[in-house]
């Protein structure tokens, strides 16, 4: 089967970057990328590049090549459902809020409404491919709506036919187009050769053959939600070192080149920090634990849920040890906040530790001073002011937090002045090189510098006057 169309559901994180890599390495295929949230579709549209609504590096080379020649960005999803050969499901698949699962399965109802639309409007054979991360044998859900479709004698467009593939995606954010354009696996889960192979077709344009992975459906999905368990697995292990070595006298940095230089375990992934952030860690451990529980396995699903516990015990923990090293009140104290993005290079924040660091000073009375070179103030409002990220339907009954003030501050020089303390959460390069002896003429006496993802230079910040708290350090 020769794809020339293909139309995107879901234009955001994955969505976009996805088919921009895709438009530009296969020039003869048509993308379309739709998605119901018109301000986004304006803003992946929008003649400023700076504008687009996502950040990565090297994304916006690629949506000035291929924009409106073949890669289209439209909210006209029945339109483009209609025409196309292949249709990737990339909406969001956040936890539940309410009823049955609530806090801990995946919430499909935008999945569902996906399949949905696209039983009602595709035309012919139409693979459709899960890019979205969802729970296992949710295929099968998929399978079952579009089938209703296919046989059904009293529907008019009878003539329909589908294959529904697993094609999950492990970019990370920040580095995206990278991983994109040079994919460590592209792993596609089918039990249809021939489907398989059409989308394998697709990669082969620029992803070597060895690395495509066929697996059955199950196995992909599974995999997918593994993996980032495996990943986040490894943070909360040694954040969990992190507050060790700050009682004993050892040093995380030094732990983890230790124990990374074994090949058995690998050097990536083991830097301690302010706790993971991002949309998905979380959410698909919990889907995990969910799983388990359904499948009646609580001894699995409690080893997953300890991760995500260590890891709100890692935030909680920093913001407390602020706390303590101020003298126990933040009340009148000026805190300067180093990066607000859960990473560096994107300006996505969403379960970035610093919401909930930022929120316990807040609630300690502290006034933040917050710097962040991506992310912009009316996200960090809606982070500060209301429990969900980003879901702008629930904004409305959120309640405000009473305590404490904040403002952004876009000079990094300038954020500094008459402050307390400072406190790094995100890794931007423009921390590493700060003026230290500057920074001790702005600050007020005594000033605390904590730093939670090892990026200064102890030697330099000790030497200038300051106070250093670094993760993991028990020196
Ligand atoms: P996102 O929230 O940035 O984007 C999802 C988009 O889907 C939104 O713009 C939303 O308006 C749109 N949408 C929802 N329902 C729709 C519908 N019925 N019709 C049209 N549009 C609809 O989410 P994301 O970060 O791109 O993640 C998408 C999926 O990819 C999730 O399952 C996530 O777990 C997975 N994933 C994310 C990442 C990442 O780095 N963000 C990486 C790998 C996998
Ligand atoms: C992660 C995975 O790395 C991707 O493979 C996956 O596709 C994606 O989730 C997803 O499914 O959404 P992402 O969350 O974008 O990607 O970024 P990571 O680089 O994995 O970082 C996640 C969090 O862990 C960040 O807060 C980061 O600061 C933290 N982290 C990472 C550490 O604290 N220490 C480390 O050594 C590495």
């Amino acid at each position: 089967m020769q794809i020339k169309k293909i139309c995107c559901i879901g234009a955001g994180y994955v969505g976009g970057p996805t088919m921009a890599v895709i438009a530009d390495k296969c020039p003869s295929i048509h993308v379309d990328v739709v998605d119901i949230n018109k301000k986004r579709i304006q803003k992946w549209n929008s003649p400023n590049l700076e504008e687009l609504p996502v950040y990565e590096p090297g994304l916006k080379e690629i949506i000035k090549r291929c924009r409106n020649k073949n890669l289209k960005f439209s909210t006209s999803i029945k339109e483009k459902i209609s025409k196309a050969d292949m249709i990737f499901i990339s909406v969001n698949t956040p936890t539940k809020k309410k009823g049955f699962g609530a806090g801990k399965a995946s919430d499909l109802k935008w999945v569902e409404a996906c399949a949905r639309q696209v039983a009602l409007y595709a035309s012919g054979h139409t693979i459709v491919v899960e890019k979205s991360t969802l729970p296992v044998r949710t295929a099968g859900v998929i399978k079952e709506i579009l089938n209703e479709c296919e046989v059904s004698p009293r529907k008019s467009h009878s003539n329909k036919t589908f294959d529904v593939l697993s094609n999950p995606e492990f970019l990370a954010e920040g580095s995206a187009i990278n991983d994109l354009i040079t994919p460590d696996r592209v792993l596609i889960g089918g039990d249809t050769q021939i489907a398989i192979e059409t989308l394998a077709k697709i990669y082969q344009n620029w992803v070597p053959n060895e690395k495509i992975l066929r697996t059955n459906l199950w196995s992909s999905e599974l995999a997918k939600l593994t993996s980032n368990a495996f990943l986040a697995q490894r943070i909360s292990s040694i954040n969990s070192i992190s507050a060790i070595c700050e009682q004993t006298g050892a040093d995380i940095r030094e732990v983890s080149k230790a124990i990374g230089s074994d090949s058995r375990i690998g050097s990536k992934f083991l830097n301690s920090g302010p706790g993971f952030g991002g949309s998905c860690f979380k959410k698909d451990i919990l889907n995990i634990v969910y799983l388990s529980e359904y499948f009646g396995l609580p001894e699995v699903a409690s080893f997953w849920e300890s991760v995500v516990q260590l890891n709100n015990w890692q935030q909680h923990r920093i913001s407390k040890l602020i706390v303590r090293k101020l003298f126990g009140t933040l009340s009148n104290k000026k805190i300067v906040i180093l990066g607000f993005a859960f990473k560096a290079n994107t300006n996505d924040t969403r379960e970035s530790p610093a919401i909930n660091i930022c929120k316990d000073l807040l609630e300690e009375g502290a006034s933040l001073v917050i710097h962040d070179p991506k992310v912009c103030s009316e996200q960090i409002n809606f982070d500060l002011k209301f429990e969900s990220t980003n879901n702008f339907e629930e904004q409305q009954n959120k309640t405000l937090i009473e305590e404490g003030n904040w403002i952004k501050e876009n000079d990094l020089s300038d954020s500094f002045k008459d402050a307390d303390a400072a406190v790094f959460l995100t890794e931007w390069s423009e921390y590493k090189n700060i003026n230290w002896d500057d920074v001790y003429e702005k600050m007020r006496k005594p000033s605390w510098i904590f730093d939670a993802r090892s990026i200064t230079n102890p030697m330099e910040v000790r030497n200038a006057g300051l106070n250093l708290w670094r993760i993991g350090d028990g020196l």
